[in-house]
């Protein structure tokens, strides 16, 4: 009996909503709407408006909804919708600027007709099942701002050419300067990743991770000032990291891990010790071993009142070792070695005790 009343009550969108016939706008967001959506939602011709995310829905969503020309705002992300995208929905839906769909079970092609809705802003379909190629004119849509087909599968069937490379050699009128993100992780896209991607300026993330590309790292990634986060991991990237990456002074996150990549990191990607550090007034622990550290180690560092290790071995540091850290009293371990470190080493603090340090190959 209690369970009875505790029980949430799921229901599924009501068919006569359909009836509405001058709506412009339908907003069910963050509800617990279970079942199918509607095939009678296609009586609203006036819709220009849809969100139907994060619901319980599932089945595929009916070809009337794809048939209303009106619609410009499409999000039926984080349902259990399934099902192919009409290989014309860019043609029955002319308007569309927000097209997404992420996180759900989407399968097929990317529909090739999405070049046909010119006002496209945002294609996010990340987290399906999604198969085939990228839509070869892509590069047509000027205001496109974002691409996101994270987590697809993407290339593993026969499959019709990837994206950049038809940048590369179709499209003359592309304009990817708007493109700010371009998410492509996890799928299974092969090749090289073209010079062309040095053009979209305006990037800020690029996730190309989890793929097969191969092939080198272009240089003309160092053309993205913008870029904040670049994950290329797990690919099969070979050669060595091209200098002109140290453009990229918007970089919050590289990761290149898991690749094939060979050289040394070029000393323009080199930094000093970041005197911020100071600011972590509770870091107790110091880490940056085996890096291209250059420069001095900071006076700010005295600051750290609560350090006990800091390991800055095997990098390119210089000048004197510092009195301040024999003057650190919660420091207890200090590894300085494979430095250009000269002059006198302080007997001071951690200093006195010559198992908690090491200095060897200095000069
Ligand atoms: C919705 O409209 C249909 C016909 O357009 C009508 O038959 C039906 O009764 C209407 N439903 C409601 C609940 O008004
Ligand atoms: C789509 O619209 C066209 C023209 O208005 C109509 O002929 C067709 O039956 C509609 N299709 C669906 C699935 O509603
Ligand atoms: C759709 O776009 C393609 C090129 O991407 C073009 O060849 C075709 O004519 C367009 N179709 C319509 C109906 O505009
Ligand atoms: C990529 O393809 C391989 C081999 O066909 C398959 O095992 C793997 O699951 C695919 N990965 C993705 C993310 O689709
Ligand atoms: C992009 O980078 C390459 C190589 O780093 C350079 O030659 C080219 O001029 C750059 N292009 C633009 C548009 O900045
Ligand atoms: C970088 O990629 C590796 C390999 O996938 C992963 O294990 C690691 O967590 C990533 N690092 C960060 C900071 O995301
Ligand atoms: C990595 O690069 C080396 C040297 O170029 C090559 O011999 C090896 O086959 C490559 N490994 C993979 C997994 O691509």
């Amino acid at each position: 009996m209690i369970k009875r009343h505790l029980m949430v009550q799921r229901r599924s969108i009501p068919a006569w909503i359909g009836n509405f016939s001058s709506l412009t706008a339908l907003l069910l967001i963050r509800n617990n709407f279970y079942g199918s959506v509607p095939y009678d939602l296609g009586r609203l011709s006036s819709l220009r408006f849809l969100e139907l995310y994060a619901n319980q829905l599932s089945g595929s969503v009916p070809d009337s909804i794809f048939n209303i020309s009106s619609i410009y705002y499409f999000t039926v992300t984080q349902n259990h919708l399934q099902g192919q995208l009409p290989p014309d929905v860019g043609l029955t839906l002319p308007n569309l600027e927000i097209f997404a769909g992420g996180v759900n079970e989407f399968s097929g092609p990317i529909p090739v007709s999405l070049s046909n809705a010119t006002k496209l802003e945002v294609i996010d379909f990340a987290e399906n099942r999604l198969t085939g190629g990228f839509p070869t004119n892509l590069g047509k849509l000027q205001g496109l701002y974002r691409i996101n087909f994270d987590e697809n599968r993407l290339g593993q069937d026969a499959y019709s050419g990837f994206f950049f490379d038809t940048w590369n050699h179709s499209d003359r009128n592309w304009k990817p300067d708007q493109l700010d993100t371009l998410g492509l992780e996890e799928n299974n896209l092969t090749g090289s990743v073209p010079d062309v991607i040095g053009k979209l300026q305006h990037l800020q993330g690029l996730s190309l991770n989890a793929n097969r590309f191969s092939g080198q790292i272009s240089s003309t990634i160092g053309n993205l000032t913008s870029l904040t986060s670049l994950l290329m991991e797990d690919n099969r990237l070979e050669g060595s990291i091209p200098p002109s990456l140290v453009n990229c002074r918007s970089l919050l996150v590289m990761n290149l891990t898991g690749n094939n990549l060979s050289g040394t990191i070029p000393k323009e990607v080199a930094g000093d010790i970041p005197s911020t550090l100071s600011s972590c007034a509770s870091l107790e622990t110091l880490l940056m071993e085996g890096n291209l550290l250059q420069g001095t180690i900071p006076e700010s560092l005295g600051n750290l009142k609560g350090i006990v290790e800091i390991d800055l071995s095997r990098n390119n540091l210089s000048g004197r070792i510092p009195e301040f850290l024999g003057k650190l009293s919660s420091l207890k371990i200090l590894h300085l070695s494979y430095n250009h470190f000269e002059g006198e080493v302080s007997r001071q603090g951690v200093f006195a005790n010559a198992s908690a340090i090491s200095v060897l190959g200095n000069d």
